[in-house]
């Protein structure tokens, strides 16, 4: 069998079922149906929606969104956690794996969080934790993320959880009719041993 073939097999295993994924403060887990109302909290709001192509959602929108992760969960080829603060069970927002490759073993992360928790460490908590779940349990060499360089938030969370700028990609997002830049930033397998 082809090594990217075994590769598919393996990362299919190993996200069947699916795992949940624990930090001190944080359960990252399935994405559900009864998530929509504090999903909304953040979907609703243009400060965090700011960075992304779409939204901001109302309520509709967001059920077919969360519709969407769970039809696409089905393909296998992205995944998606829901980001659940331990202390409330309140869901903070959303974090995933897409653009999975299998022959170059390699994923780009994304991530968003209600507008009430920011600055208080959740985002680099999480997307720590993922980055090591994917790099060492799934066995991915490299995650990448791509960030919108005018996101001072979003780049510093990187930079915390180890990833480091590799490159910029020209003319790559159009947002609301303004086509910008973005910067990608990655992490190996290598850079956590
Ligand atoms: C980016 C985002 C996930 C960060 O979440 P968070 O839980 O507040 O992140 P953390 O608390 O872990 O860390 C935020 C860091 O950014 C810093 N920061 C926040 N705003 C900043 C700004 N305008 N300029 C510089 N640094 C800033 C904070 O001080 C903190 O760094 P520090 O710990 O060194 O003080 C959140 O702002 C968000 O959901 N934004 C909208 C969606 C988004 O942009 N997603 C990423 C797309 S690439």
């Amino acid at each position: 069998m082809k090594p990217e073939k075994q590769f598919e097999r393996d990362f299919t295993r190993r996200m069947n079922p699916y795992p949940v994924i624990e930090t001190p403060r944080l359960r990252l887990r399935k994405v559900f149906r009864a998530d929509v109302d504090d999903l909304l909290k953040a979907t609703e709001d243009a400060r965090v929606t700011k960075y992304e192509p779409w939204g901001p959602y109302d309520r509709d929108e967001t059920v077919q969104m969360v519709e969407n992760i769970q039809a696409q969960l089905e393909s296998g080829l992205c995944t998606e956690w829901a980001v659940e603060r331990k202390e409330d069970a309140r869901v903070l927002g959303l974090i995933h794996l897409n653009k999975i490759d299998f022959f170059h073993r390699s994923a780009e992360v994304g991530y968003w969080l209600a507008r009430a928790c920011w600055g208080q460490g959740y985002a680099t908590e999480c997307l720590k934790a993922l980055t090591v779940y994917g790099l060492e349990t799934l066995r991915m060499d490299e995650i990448v993320a791509v960030c919108h360089p005018d996101n001072a938030a979003s780049l510093r969370v990187l930079e915390k959880a180890g990833y480091r700028y590799q490159k910029t990609l020209p003319a790559y997002i159009s947002l609301r009719g303004n086509t910008a830049d973005c910067l990608q930033y990655h992490i190996t397998r290598w850079d956590l041993l």
